[in-house]
């Protein structure tokens, strides 16, 4: 893949737009914070002046002072770097609103896009800045590119991707990742959301699909489940996994994550894991040096997977 990379930009002494993934909390050891640090690094080195740029959480346009980003300006400080505001306080972000991009624009003089983690969204930040200023893909950008087409370009097989969490978006997902994976696996919240009809409808395609079965207060996946998806990871040569198995953060609602994700870390494969939740509960769970690659993304990952490339992708090579 042609994108264009930061020793391809000229930054010394210029403003530069860093757009990052900081939907997570304000700890200098998140999984996502830690992933900006090279290409912050390398800003630094050539005296740039940093303006970061992110989201956080789903505020809808508004102000939501829980959702501040200024409480990860101390994180960037020994960079220099000025972290703006949730750009989703602002309804022209998730509307890709031309005349919010424009505003943007006239904070920097080039843009760098490290936010892999977002750049399945068509936001402004992600596809309408990069238009209006010379851009490149971010140090953290392209390791993610690279490791995750491992899993198209000639994987092991069988591939099984595991889709899980509490997002149901990533429903959208199942049918297409059957076109790369062997097995689909699907657990946490997704079954729950999945419809009676739906749920059929999935299930009797070609039997690639596995749909998981939650306990009573669908916290977790049931312990015939934990069996079954075991079974299906120690077959596999190649996994991802995409969610956490249930509400992990609650010790009676662990089990399900830790079974899951110890038997993936254990085995002998090539194995990814990715998404916001999942990146937490692999520091809970001590697994940081068990997985052949960690991906910020956790949708965009799925989608990157999925169509080979993503609306942030395609915008960084015009
Ligand atoms: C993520 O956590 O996957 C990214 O921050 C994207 O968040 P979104 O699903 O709210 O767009």
């Amino acid at each position: 893949m042609d994108l264009p990379k930061l020793t391809d930009l000229d930054v010394t002494g210029k403003k530069v737009l860093l757009r990052l993934d900081l939907d997570c909390d304000p700890d200098p050891d998140d999984l996502r914070i830690k992933a900006s640090e090279e290409t912050l690094d390398y800003l630094k080195e050539k005296g740039a002046e940093i303006i970061i740029l992110a989201h956080r959480g789903r505020p809808d346009g508004k102000v939501n002072e829980g959702l501040s980003l200024a409480s990860f300006q101390p994180i960037f400080d020994k960079w220099g770097a000025k972290v703006e505001e949730n750009l989703r306080f602002d309804i022209g972000e998730e509307s890709n609103d031309p005349e919010f991009a424009k505003k943007l624009a006239s904070l920097g003089d080039c843009y760098i896009n490290d936010a892999f983690a977002s750049s399945h969204r068509e936001h402004a930040s992600i596809v309408g800045l990069p238009k209006l200023l010379p851009h490149v893909a971010g140090i953290h950008f392209m390791r993610e590119v690279e490791n995750l087409s491992k899993v198209f370009e000639n994987p092991e097989h069988p591939v099984v991707v595991l889709i899980s969490g509490i997002k149901k978006d990533k429903l959208e997902m199942i049918k297409p990742l059957e076109e790369i994976a062997d097995r689909v696996l699907v657990g946490g919240r997704l079954p729950e959301f999945l419809g009676d009809a739906a749920l059929e409808s999935v299930r009797s395609q070609n039997g690639k699909v596995i749909i998981g079965n939650l306990v009573m207060d669908k916290e977790d996946i049931t312990l015939n489940t934990i069996d079954r998806f075991t079974k299906e990871i120690k077959l596999a040569k190649t996994i991802v996994l995409a969610g956490v198995l249930g509400k992990y953060e609650d010790e009676g609602h662990r089990m399900g994550t830790e079974k899951i994700f110890s038997a993936v870390a254990d085995s002998n494969t090539f194995k990814i894991v990715g998404g916001g939740d999942s990146l937490e509960a692999v520091r809970m769970l001590h697994l940081e040096d068990k997985f052949s690659w960690i991906s910020v993304g956790g949708g965009a990952m799925l989608e990157f997977l999925s169509k080979k490339t993503l609306p942030g992708i395609e915008v960084l090579t015009t």
